[in-house]
């Protein structure tokens, strides 16, 4: 069995492709009526309620293979706590495999990152990472993490912030941004869930860009004005970030040829697919994090 645990945007990409292989699956959320996975079995899993973690535990059967795609918790003070040790403490000891999606936050203000680039946190959130990463590393079973850059696609990134009004540049947006797009992490993913390779790698496509390059994209594609810029002090931790990250080793070694190698594909592909769901459904409502 393959158990999904946070069954979010990257997740639910990875179970439908395990599922379309009739392979068996468990899905997690604090919400599983939000999934819509027909063949899985879903089961509610909210770290601020432990009696789901009880139920967690009876449904690991052994020789599970897991994916841990929850993100760091914010604490009762504001700041960031890591699940990771509780959520690792439900899997049975037989445990086959498990995957940890990380992030590239974990190379802290490293601007050249590559499959040889070491750790280097900063902050508080940083340094959770990569004990989130250690802890997942020293189980009985075997361990992989991916270190994604900025998870993008259909409801998710500059173009839904652009389209929002929400887009800032950082000053003459001369930062570089790495990124991945959702379904190349995806088959990434379920490749590395099926795969004995281990340690920890960097994930991102094959064209790092400055974030001028990609909000004049688009612009262009969306037909609106660049946006302004703004300071440091106002964006997010990811808006700030300048890192341009070489992902294809971990692709070479899992044989995963992406689909969206750089942005002037992924793009127009998630504006596309956002047309398609808004002729037939409502529109996905991802906020943008990472
Ligand atoms: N977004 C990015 O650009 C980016 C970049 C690099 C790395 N990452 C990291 O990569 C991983 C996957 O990213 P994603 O964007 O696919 O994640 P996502 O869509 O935010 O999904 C996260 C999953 O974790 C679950 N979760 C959150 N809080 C929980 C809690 N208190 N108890 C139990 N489950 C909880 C969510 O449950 P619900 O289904 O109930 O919401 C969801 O299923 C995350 O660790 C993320 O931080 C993200």
């Amino acid at each position: 069995m393959f158990a999904l645990l946070g069954c979010g945007y990257t997740g639910e990409r990875v179970a439908r492709r395990l599922l379309a292989r009739g392979l068996p699956v468990l899905a997690t959320s604090r919400r599983p009526e939000r999934l819509s996975l027909p063949g899985a079995r879903l089961l509610r899993v909210d770290l601020d309620d432990p009696s789901t973690l009880d139920d967690l535990r009876r449904a690991l059967p052994a020789g599970v293979r897991v994916l841990h795609s929850v993100p760091l918790l914010r604490d009762a003070y504001g700041g960031f706590r890591d699940p990771t040790p509780e959520l690792l403490s439900c899997l049975p000891t037989s445990t086959k495999r498990v995957v940890y999606l990380s992030t590239t936050g974990v190379y802290g203000g490293v601007f050249e990152v590559d499959e040889t680039t070491p750790p280097a946190p900063r902050t508080p959130r940083e340094t959770l990472r990569v004990s989130a990463e250690d802890h997942t590393l020293a189980g009985p079973w075997s361990a992989l993490v991916l270190r994604p850059a900025a998870i993008y696609g259909p409801g998710r990134g500059i173009h839904v912030s652009m389209r929002r009004g929400e887009f800032r540049l950082l000053g003459e947006g001369t930062n570089f941004v790495s990124r991945i797009h959702v379904d190349d992490l995806a088959a990434l993913t379920d490749a590395a869930l099926l795969s004995e390779e281990t340690g920890a790698w960097p994930v991102a496509d094959l064209c790092p860009a400055q974030s001028r390059e990609i909000a004049a994209f688009c612009a262009e594609l969306l037909g609106c004005p660049l946006p302004p810029a703004a300071s440091a002090p106002e964006l997010s931790e990811t808006r700030r970030a300048n890192r341009r990250v070489d992902g294809r080793m971990i692709a070479r070694k899992l044989r995963v040829r992406l689909t969206f190698p750089t942005y002037r594909e992924g793009i127009p592909q998630a504006l596309a697919a956002e047309a398609g769901e808004t002729q037939s459904e409502e529109p996905g409502a991802f906020s943008e994090t990472g």
